[in-house]
């Protein structure tokens, strides 16, 4: 068995150490917020955050996470950052199909915990990973932008 920190609680469950974290939240504790993309780092729809930093979950085996905190598209509103981010989203209406979209609004949210008034090229840096084949770059970077003005 094994333990992990994701959105503050304890969630203990059973696979193997080199099982991707994206598997384990997905198809083991029911959590399908975070999604499956390409499952080779390419695309960013699996994007959580590893202590604050945005990770890749689909390459990311779960015995490398140990003790460290896990936060998901379904806890990450509880943080000032990810608040931000998810009103902005909903405000400027981001969503398209809506897939890569938990994958995106976890880089933003991670972008601007980091970094609370970041410019273009911070953006572009933190957002170059996350592929939206809706191609809703535009509304994305005007949200970034709309939840770094709020407070
Ligand atoms: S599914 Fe992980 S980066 Fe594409
Ligand atoms: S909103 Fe459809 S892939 Fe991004």
């Amino acid at each position: 068995m094994a333990t992990l920190k994701i959105n503050g609680e304890q969630k203990t469950f059973d696979a193997a150490d080199d099982t991707p974290l994206l598997w384990v939240l997905r198809d083991v504790l029911g959590m399908t917020g975070t999604k499956f993309g390409c499952g080779i780092a390419q695309c960013g729809a699996c994007t959580v955050h590893l202590d604050g930093k945005a990770v890749r979950s689909c390459v990311l085996p779960v015995g490398a996470v140990k003790d460290r905190a896990i936060t998901t598209i379904e806890g990450v509103g509880d943080s000032t950052a990810g608040a931000k981010v998810q009103k902005a989203w909903l405000d400027l209406e981001v969503i398209q199909c809506g897939y890569c979209q938990s994958g995106q609004i976890m880089s933003a949210a991670a972008l601007l915990a980091a970094t609370p008034k970041p410019d273009d090229a911070d953006i572009d840096a933190a957002m170059a990973g996350n592929i939206c084949r809706c191609g809703t770059y535009v509304r994305i970077r005007a949200a970034i932008k709309r939840a770094a003005s709020e407070g």
